[in-house]
């Protein structure tokens, strides 16, 4: 599925409705720049999700819990240099709480995952324009 984002609302309009469609256990393999609007699209999910604390970067946490009528746990990889590190921080752990995991920067952990995500790409189209394409991983 492809969508036009025309500003950060939309981006997250478009994380809420996905959010709602995916199942509880399901890891979503986020891609995208700088800026891209990753977080934007998880805090759309985390309110499609009945959770209402607002979504912000976990930078300097790599992962942040979100606990309302669903499970959340939004993940930061920016600053892992391997998957080694995600295994420390308890990624099995998480997999098995049966919350939905986003995942930004997925490149830095590729492979640690096991192929059954759903795939975000978040690419700029202009300053305020976005294309979101979501689809399964092969
Ligand atoms: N259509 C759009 N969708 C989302 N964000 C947009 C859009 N247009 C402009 N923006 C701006 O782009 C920025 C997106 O920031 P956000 O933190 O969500 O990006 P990110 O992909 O998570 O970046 P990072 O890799 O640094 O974590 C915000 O400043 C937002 O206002
Ligand atoms: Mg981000």
């Amino acid at each position: 599925m492809e969508f036009i984002s025309r500003n950060e609302i939309e981006t997250e309009n478009v994380g809420a409705v996905f959010a709602q469609s995916i199942p509880n256990g399901t890891v979503v393999a986020m891609y995208g720049d700088l800026g891209a609007g990753k977080t934007a699209f998880v805090r759309g999910m985390a309110r499609g999700m009945g959770i209402e604390a607002r979504v912000n970067s976990p930078t300097f946490t790599i992962v942040n819990e979100y606990i309302g009528q669903r499970q959340l746990f939004h993940f930061d990889m920016y600053r892992l240099g391997s998957s080694d590190e995600l295994f420390d921080i308890g990624w099995e752990d998480y997999l098995s709480r049966g919350g939905v995991c986003a995942v930004e920067w997925t490149e830095n952990v590729e492979d640690a995952l096991e192929g059954d995500e759903i795939v975000v790409k978040i690419e700029k189209i202009s300053d305020t324009e976005r294309r979101i394409t979501i689809e399964e991983r092969e």
